[in-house]
């Protein structure tokens, strides 16, 4: 039976149960597979959640990945001009769509995941004049991504640990828009490739995963903390969004902005300035936003501290986003196998709102 329309944009709406990962709003907390996200960044490499996502074996997992990297690299000419696009996601969007759909089981979500790090990594040395460095299928994913998109030599092991916990805090997160996105794909029936895909156009969008790379613009727009209330504020008047800020489900702080704070503090220099005025700015936002919204209570996402911790590792914020899909598409690949597990053709209703036809 239709019911009644509301937009909500489905907010609230369950339609899954997963075993992947959950989301607490109210408390601020992230299950990744049975784990605290706090007892995962920072403790368990990348593959290794990825195998608690996928079901799989660690090691195995750890060498198929390797191996889609390595595969993926031989596919870079075959690419056309893919990786040529200005934009860094539509660049991995069209790069995925190259691969071919082959089957949805583990190694295939190893091969995507493999694949979608060495695309993002030529595509950024690319826009540089440089050519792609080759992968190197021993090392860890997060260390030879970092070594891949910037210089090729080997990086500082605390800012391989520092990516590695960014792509684990990031690897699921509950029913949101491009997880959505890569199930009702698979839900038709189509593949695991198409899946990612979607999951990339949908991630691209600022509401989603597009905002940290405008979060350090505002970082440099505002310049010293105490212009931070005056600067944010002339963008509310202006009707403006402030990036980095406001959930969909947490009503508190988004509990990935202190996993990401612990990481930067973690690394050389602490963050230094960059992270003081972060947390200067997220201060006067939150202030700000809380005199507009009394009743909305509109605080720090894990985009404003991705900002400062991807910057602090050595990418450059045009790699921000992609390197959002270089960890998501774990999640995106697992609910993909789940979805096929035991989902259902995923086919809501619209109510048509024309008068009828004469
Ligand atoms: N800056 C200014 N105002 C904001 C805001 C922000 N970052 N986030 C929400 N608001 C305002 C909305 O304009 C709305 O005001 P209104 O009731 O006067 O129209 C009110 O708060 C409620 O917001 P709503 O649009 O219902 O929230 P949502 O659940 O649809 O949106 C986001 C969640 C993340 C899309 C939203 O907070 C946002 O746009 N944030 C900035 C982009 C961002 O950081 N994206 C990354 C998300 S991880």
């Amino acid at each position: 039976m239709q019911q009644a329309f509301r937009d909500t944009g489905l907010e609230g709406v369950v339609v899954a149960e997963t075993r992947l990962s959950d989301v607490d709003g109210e408390r601020g907390k992230l299950v990744i597979a049975g784990h605290d996200v706090e007892e995962l960044a920072g403790r368990r490499r990348f593959e290794s959640v990825c195998a608690l996502l996928w079901g799989a074996e660690p090691a195995l997992v750890r060498e198929d990945i390797g191996k889609g990297r390595v595969q993926a690299f031989a596919r870079l000419p075959a690419l056309g001009d893919a990786l040529t696009r200005k934009d860094g996601m539509d660049a991995l969007r069209g790069a995925l769509a190259h691969l071919d759909a082959t089957g949805d089981g583990v190694a295939d979500a190893a091969a995507l995941t493999g694949a979608a790090a060495v695309f993002v990594a030529a595509w950024l040395r690319g826009r540089r004049g440089l050519s792609p460095v080759a992968p190197d299928a021993s090392q860890g994913h997060a260390a030879d991504y970092l070594r891949m998109a910037t210089s090729g030599d080997a990086p500082r092991e605390e800012l391989a640990a520092g990516l590695d916990a960014y792509l684990v805090t990031v690897s699921d997160h509950g029913m949101n828009a491009s997880t959505f996105a890569a199930r009702v794909v698979t839900s038709t029936g189509s593949d695991m490739v198409s899946a990612a895909v979607a999951g990339v156009g949908a991630l691209k969008g600022p509401l989603h995963g597009g905002a940290p790379g405008p979060v350090l613009d505002m970082l440099d727009a505002v310049g010293d903390a105490a212009r931070a209330r005056a600067w944010v504020d002339g963008e509310l008047d202006a009707g403006r969004r402030i990036m980095g800020m406001g959930h969909r489900i947490y009503r508190v702080r988004d509990p990935r902005a202190a996993v990401f704070e612990k990481q930067i503090e973690k690394l050389a220099g602490g963050g230094g300035a960059r992270l003081a005025l972060a947390r200067a700015v997220e201060r006067e936002a939150e202030a700000a936003l809380a005199a507009r919204h009394p009743d909305r209570p509109l605080k720090a996402n894990v985009e404003f501290f991705t900002a400062v911790l991807l910057e602090s590792v050595g990418l450059p914020r045009e790699a921000f986003a992609p390197t959002f899909a270089v960890g998501r598409i774990a999640g995106w690949c697992a609910h993909a196998m789940e979805q096929r597990e035991k989902g259902r053709l995923i086919r809501p209703a619209s109510r048509y709102v024309r008068p009828e036809p004469a």
